[in-house]
């Protein structure tokens, strides 16, 4: 049985185009540490502010150096909507909404992650540049979905 040139052509053209979208997605997880969301942490959205874990939203310097920011979400703002880090220090965000889906994206950074009620969001992220950096909600959630955001400040010498 013979193959048509052509048709071996493109039969081998889906195998690349395939390997391809492959090893994108491989070199940008290495890369740009593009990751799934880490862990599955489950949280009443109804009770989110009396919950000891968010109950104090913020900055908290870690005993290891390291900082955590926990910011809650709801229509249509971030709760603080400011917060201070320091630059070259890992920052860990936890987050979860009181409502419904919000976007949680920090602009022109890999930090982007959906903010789901029911469960706490959780990335680790190092600011290298000081400056004030815009968060984004970039899950539409309602009316005010475009004026839902926050900031950043990272501070450190330049
Ligand atoms: Cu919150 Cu869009």
């Amino acid at each position: 049985m013979t193959v048509d040139p052509y048709e071996k052509f493109w039969m081998w053209m889906a195998g690349v185009i395939v390997a391809t979208f492959i090893g994108t997605i491989a070199y940008t997880a290495r890369a740009y540490t593009l990751q799934p969301p880490s862990h599955v942490e489950t949280i009443d959205p109804a009770q989110v502010m009396q919950d000891p874990r968010f109950a104090t939203p913020g900055v908290t310097a870690l005993p290891d150096g390291r900082q955590q920011v926990v910011m809650v979400g709801l229509r249509f703002s971030w709760l603080p909507p400011e917060v201070h880090v320091r630059a070259r220090t890992p920052v860990t965000f936890r987050l979860t909404s009181m409502d419904v889906i919000h976007g949680f994206e920090v602009a022109g950074t890999n930090a982007n992650t959906m903010v789901v009620p029911g469960y706490v969001s959780q990335f680790t992220t190092t600011f290298d540049k000081p400056g004030k950096y815009l968060v984004a909600c970039n899950e539409f959630c309602g009316d005010g979905h475009h004026l839902m955001q926050a900031a950043i400040v990272v501070e450190g010498a330049p």
